[in-house]
């Protein structure tokens, strides 16, 4: 495939119109001009000078199959992402049953095998039974092990500290959910046991401050803000009788200092990555009983682009923090940068459409959006999966996704 007319970002943040060729999945060539003699008039797409960003690499998603999946399964969940540009997806374990064996993962591999429009990883769960004998045996085939510190949905929670300590031992990188004082308590594990810490969804001022500390300490820590973490806060959650439930979440939404506070943390490079936490319940669950969770990656990238417009941040962090960094930490090969020998997973974006995100036409079995009352920083027009178009305009094409692979 060739992508004509491509406006893209160079590392030091200028803009050049360039076209991009896909051989094989691969990206081959990134140049002014590319004239091919024998390519077909349907292995060019032109991207008529729009911005064409990597293909969005979303670490963190609760895509509900198996077990769950009147909310999410991985067809919808995955063309949510397609629609959203998102076209690397990592699954959290909170399915039905939890993936907390190696024999449940590989029963999920195989289950979501030639079902996903895009690419695709897993995390193992840590469990409160002590599960750490599994764990050593999937690192070089899942992302990380996931681990609850605090209570969630799906029933996780591990407590006890020598089982914390034989699950975190055995990892190559745990991604914790922890919240306030738990924050503390993971980033002392990972300096005790010396492994790689990515904190999920950070959410007020303290909790960067613990990760500040621990970074100037030298520590391997990552950290993760959510789009809702940084759009919303609790006045939006006292709008309506609604709202009051549907923002439910795990973190909860907090106040207008800490959507500052997490927006400065990006801009310091504190934060290394935005992660959705795409949690689909059904709008019917959450507004009949207490459901913790919102859908998001079908307009995580178009919110960040708002940013991106009111001059929060640049283009240059939203390609880091939303691309970059997050394929880095987890070390997912060839994603996350348009760059020769990279897959060929680009999103084609018009930064000049600022409609109203609207309700209808959502792809996610959720079937709502947090973010109906917001104008939109841009418009996904086309996804491309490894020289695939997966998305355009509306349309869905072919379920090309597979698992993704990691480097050492
Ligand atoms: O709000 C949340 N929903 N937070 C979590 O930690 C889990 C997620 C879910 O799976 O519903
Ligand atoms: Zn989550």
């Amino acid at each position: 495939m060739l992508v004509k007319r491509c406006k893209i970002i160079n590392k030091n943040g200028t803009e050049e119109i360039k076209d991009i060729l896909i051989e094989n999945g691969f990206i081959s060539r990134i140049e002014k001009d590319i004239h091919l003699a024998n390519i077909s008039e349907t292995d060019i797409v032109d991207a008529e000078e729009n911005y064409v960003l990597p293909g969005i690499v979303d670490v963190h998603t609760h895509m509900r199959d198996p077990g769950l999946t009147h909310k999410e399964d991985f067809t919808t969940g995955s063309q949510a992402c397609a629609r959203g540009g998102v076209t690397t997806f990592i699954d959290m374990p909170n399915t039905v049953p939890n993936t907390t064996t190696y024999e449940l993962l590989i029963e999920k591999k195989n289950k979501m095998k030639e079902n996903a429009y895009v690419d695709y990883g897993f995390h193992f769960g840590g469990k409160k039974t002590d599960n750490s004998d599994e764990v050593s045996k999937i690192t070089q085939i899942c992302a990380s092990t996931k681990i609850f510190l605090n209570v969630s949905t799906g029933d996780m929670l591990v407590e006890d500290i020598g089982i914390l300590e034989r699950i975190f031992k055995n990892s190559k990188i745990v991604a914790v959910h922890a919240e306030g004082e738990m924050v503390e308590r993971a980033i002392n594990l990972s300096e005790k046991l010396d492994i790689p810490l990515y904190l999920c969804h950070l959410s007020t001022e303290d909790e960067l401050e613990m990760l500040k500390n621990a970074k100037n300490k030298g520590l391997k820590v990552f950290g993760e803000v959510t789009p809702h973490h940084l759009f919303l806060n609790r006045e939006n959650m006292e709008e309506t009788d609604d709202t009051r439930l549907l923002l439910r979440m795990k973190p909860e939404l907090k106040e207008k200092k800490d959507n500052n506070a997490l927006w400065n943390a990006i801009n310091s490079g504190l934060i290394n990555s935005l992660g959705t936490d795409h949690a689909p319940h059904t709008l019917e669950e959450k507004m009949t009983k207490l459901t913790f969770g919102i859908p998001s990656v079908e307009h995580s990238l178009e919110m960040m682009l708002s940013a991106v417009k009111n001059k929060k941040i640049t283009m240059l962090k939203l390609i880091e923090i939303m691309c970059k960094n997050p394929a880095e930490i987890f070390k997912i090969k060839n994603k996350g940068d348009i760059k020769i020998g990279n897959h060929g997973d680009l999103v084609i974006v018009d930064i000049n459409d600022n409609s109203p995100i609207k309700n209808d036409k959502i792809v996610s079995k959720s079937g709502w959006t947090p973010y109906s009352s917001f104008n939109r920083g841009g418009r996904v027009l086309t996804t491309i999966l490894r020289g695939n178009i997966v998305y355009s305009k509306g349309e869905f094409f072919g379920k090309y996704g597979k698992e993704i692979t990691y480097f050492d």
